[in-house]
């Protein structure tokens, strides 16, 4: 008899740098679930989705819209900026998927990126590598407390007082005549559901170490990319969070500016950098490429209470003679076996590495764990023992159908 397992609820999130494979662990899942919810970030984010022969790159919407029948929530933890909303919802109509207030529902309490937001982002945004989508500065305002939220963008009374001057108003007030339909009380549909035991997936945007607090600031994002961002980008309780799925890529990436301890540089990392099309997915530029490194990861299970994980792009290594994981870094003669955020210690940092032995066979049509090589089972066997947390997904391809469930108790 098959086993039965009674979570109803996982998070997906981030462990490094962004760009793990959220958007396609995110989409393998939510084919069980009722509700799809992001908490975090705007359209900084770009979620890759292949499925159905369909290369789709959602930005603010959801990755359980594929479905027809799942709920997706924008919660109020987001910035939401109208503009590329209203695009992107066309451009999923051009692919056939629906977007109706039936399955898509937008925070009354998100705040909205208006084109100030972005033309500050683009002034002051490239010390830090921003993606220039106004980000940073919707959530400053957020702070500050003179944001808009999305309920007063919906009511045109409330929108007209505040920016009625403005020369974006007329064209904003269009976008906001679309998605008034959207807008609803989410903390109370999503706890609903919850009580129900309804299937959720909260889905993070980010990743760990872009995290406004946990991140490698000031190279981060302006929002909470970690666990405890569902709490107040979703209104949900800690204790209602049953299981948490931390997504993270084989080797390591970064977009953008700031250290990265595992950095590889000449024949080997251009190499893999072009296996894996390490392209943002966002903003097209080239993304950087290192090592897997155990202290970022052993951090973000310690942040997050990451209970297990899905590794992704492992089918991208084949063919690379000997593979490095970070065990340690050397900083000034000492040993340093935990991550740090002091960029001070960070920059000089030196990793140290353990060097395994590779695999030539092609991974991207094994759909099971025992097909894999053994080297290729060893090298994860020994990212498991390093982060003392079971693999529960590994993935070896973009397509959904390239992923390998491994341990079905920690998914919903
Ligand atoms: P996200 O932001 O975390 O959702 O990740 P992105 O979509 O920005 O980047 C991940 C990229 O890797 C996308 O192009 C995915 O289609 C692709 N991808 C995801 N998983 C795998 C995998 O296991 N193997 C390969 N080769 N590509 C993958
Ligand atoms: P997903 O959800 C990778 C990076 C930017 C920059 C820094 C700050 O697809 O994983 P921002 O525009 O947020 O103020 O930029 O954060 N960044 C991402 N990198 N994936 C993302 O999202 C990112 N979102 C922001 O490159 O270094
Ligand atoms: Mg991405």
């Amino acid at each position: 008899m098959a086993k039965q397992y009674s979570l109803s609820n996982v998070a997906v999130i981030g462990m490094e740098w962004g760009d793990e494979g959220k958007g396609k662990i995110t989409h393998y899942i939510a084919e069980k679930a009722y509700v799809v919810a992001r908490f975090n970030g705007g359209n900084n984010a770009g979620h890759t989705i292949e499925a159905n022969n369909n290369k789709t790159v959602l930005h603010l919407i959801p990755s359980g819209v594929m479905y027809s029948n799942t709920l997706n929530i924008i919660g109020n933890g987001m910035v939401v900026d109208p503009k590329a909303l209203v695009h992107e919802i066309n451009n999923l109509k051009k692919i056939k998927v629906s977007v109706s207030a039936e399955n898509l529902v937008i925070s009354e309490n998100a705040h909205v990126i208006l084109p100030t937001h972005i033309e500050e982002d683009k002034k002051a945004g490239g010390k830090i590598g921003t993606t220039a989508r106004g980000i940073g500065p919707a959530y400053t305002d957020k702070a500050a407390r003179v944001g808009l939220k999305f309920y007063e963008f919906a009511d045109d009374a409330l929108f007209r007082k505040r920016f009625g001057q403005e020369e974006f108003y007329s064209e904003y007030s269009g976008y906001a005549q679309q998605l008034r339909q959207f807008v609803n009380d989410t903390a109370l549909i999503i706890n609903s559901a919850l009580g129900q035991n309804k299937k959720v997936v909260f889905e993070g945007a980010q990743g760990t170490l872009l995290d406004l607090d946990f991140g490698t600031y000031p190279f981060v994002t302006s929002s909470t990319a970690t666990t405890g961002g569902i709490c107040t980008g979703l209104g949900v309780a800690p204790k209602r969070i049953q299981s948490v799925l931390g997504v993270c890529k084989a080797y390591k990436t970064r977009v953008g500016l700031g250290p990265f301890p595992t950095e590889i540089t000449g024949s080997i990392g251009e190499k893999i950098q072009k296996t894996g099309k390490e392209f943002g997915a966002t903003t097209g530029r080239k993304r950087r490429v290192g090592w897997f490194d155990a202290l970022i990861g052993k951090y973000a299970v310690m942040i997050n209470g990451i209970d297990s994980v899905a590794i992704t792009k492992l089918d991208v290594l084949t063919t690379v003679e000997k593979l490095k994981l970070c065990v340690a870094y050397k900083y000034k003669g000492s040993i340093i076996k935990n991550f740090t955020t002091n960029m001070k210690i960070l920059q000089n940092c030196q990793p140290v590495y353990e060097e395994l032995d590779g695999w030539w066979d092609d991974l991207t049509k094994i759909r099971n764990y025992d097909q894999l090589p053994n080297n290729a089972k060893k090298y994860l066997r020994r990212i498991e023992e390093l982060l003392k947390v079971p693999i529960s997904i590994v993935s070896v391809g973009p397509k959904k159908e390239q992923t390998i469930v491994t341990r079905p108790e920690f998914l919903v």
